[in-house]
């Protein structure tokens, strides 16, 4: 598709809220959060703005580009610091980026969409395009809803997209959305995230496999072929399911919902840059990015490293 991905950065808040804290103002238990998501830690705090300027900082500085080298900035985000204006234009004057800013909501598929929205910049005509995930969930949780509060979290994860005619790097995308099963997970204005949450385990893995199985054919590859799985963190219950429909070894997925949680359209990039800093992504080999999230939406990508 001639684009490289040039450099990974993200940000997570210092406070680091366990599941015994949680414990002590929800009816609710280590166990209990521990074995039906897999979650042991989250990180709360900082703003949807202030993450994404630290993680978008780091991708920038590992890209080895400065401020001016970027043409457009693309948010993912669910939870913007205001309803208008748009927290891209915000992190961007921040970043002392002075190019086009804009955020695109969908959800915890939102920086697969955001990846698949940079591509189509490239091609038509801008160089390089910022790609930031970031989130401040917690401010829109019920603090006395164990439902939802043993599950969201705060951070941000980045990346720098190039133009290169000899780049290789995406493969393939599907990406997709039902509005018929908006109600499943919702947020009113003002109001806190509610979730019916079997329903949505039940679907995500239904349009996760169905993805990544579409943009892998789109690829020209097979389950055998996929080196890393980045998936999107809500569940490990749901990583398990998936990867095992598609015939993919646990083992090849990378879990960081332990220590972070649910962080919606930032924890796939988040996933990335911990496997980046364990030395798990090598040159040539393909990786499979898939996530599912409100609305619903789901997006699946085929990534093969240069
Ligand atoms: O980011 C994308 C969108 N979100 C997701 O992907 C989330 C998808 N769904 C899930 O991850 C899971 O459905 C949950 C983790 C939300 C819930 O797990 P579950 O295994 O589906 O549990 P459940 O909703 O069936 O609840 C089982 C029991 C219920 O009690 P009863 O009715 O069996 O007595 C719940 O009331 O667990 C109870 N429960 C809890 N107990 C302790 C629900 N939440 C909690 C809690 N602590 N935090």
């Amino acid at each position: 598709m001639g684009v490289r991905f040039k450099g990974w950065g993200t940000a997570v808040p210092d406070r680091v809220v366990t599941n015994d804290e949680l414990s002590q103002t929800l009816d609710t238990s280590d166990q209990w959060i521990t074995e039906r998501t897999g979650i042991r830690e989250r990180r709360i705090g900082g703003s949807a703005k202030s993450l994404g300027v630290l993680a978008g900082r780091r991708a920038l500085a590992a890209s080895g580009y400065g401020p001016g080298d970027i043409d457009f900035l693309v948010l993912a985000t669910t939870t913007p610091d205001r309803l208008t204006p748009a927290t891209a234009p915000m992190i961007a004057a921040e970043m002392g980026l002075t190019c086009a800013a804009m955020d695109v909501n969908a959800a915890c598929s939102g920086f697969v969409y955001a990846i698949r929205t940079a591509y189509g910049l490239l091609e038509t005509g801008n160089r390089r395009v910022l790609v930031i995930g970031a989130e401040h969930l917690s401010r829109w949780v019920d603090w006395s809803d164990r439902n939802m509060a043993v599950l969201l979290a705060d951070a941000a994860g980045a990346t720098v997209l190039e133009y290169d005619p000899d780049g290789t790097d995406l493969m393939s995308f599907r990406l997709g959305a039902d509005g018929n099963a908006a109600d499943l997970l919702t947020c009113e204005h003002g109001g806190y995230f509610q979730m019916d949450g079997k329903e949505i385990f039940r679907r995500a893995v239904r349009v996760v496999v169905e993805s990544a199985e579409l943009a892998m054919a789109d690829a020209g590859i097979g389950a055998d072929d996929i080196a890393l799985v980045v998936p999107h963190q809500a569940n490990i219950r749901i990583i398990q399911a998936a990867t095992q429909r598609l015939g993919i070894d646990m083992d090849r997925a990378i879990v960081v919902l332990d220590r972070y949680g649910n962080t919606s359209s930032a924890s796939i990039p988040l996933a990335m840059g911990d496997a980046i800093e364990r030395g798990r992504v090598k040159s040539g080999e393909y990786a499979l990015l898939t996530g599912f999230g409100a609305g619903m939406t789901w997006a699946s990508a085929v990534v093969r490293w240069s």
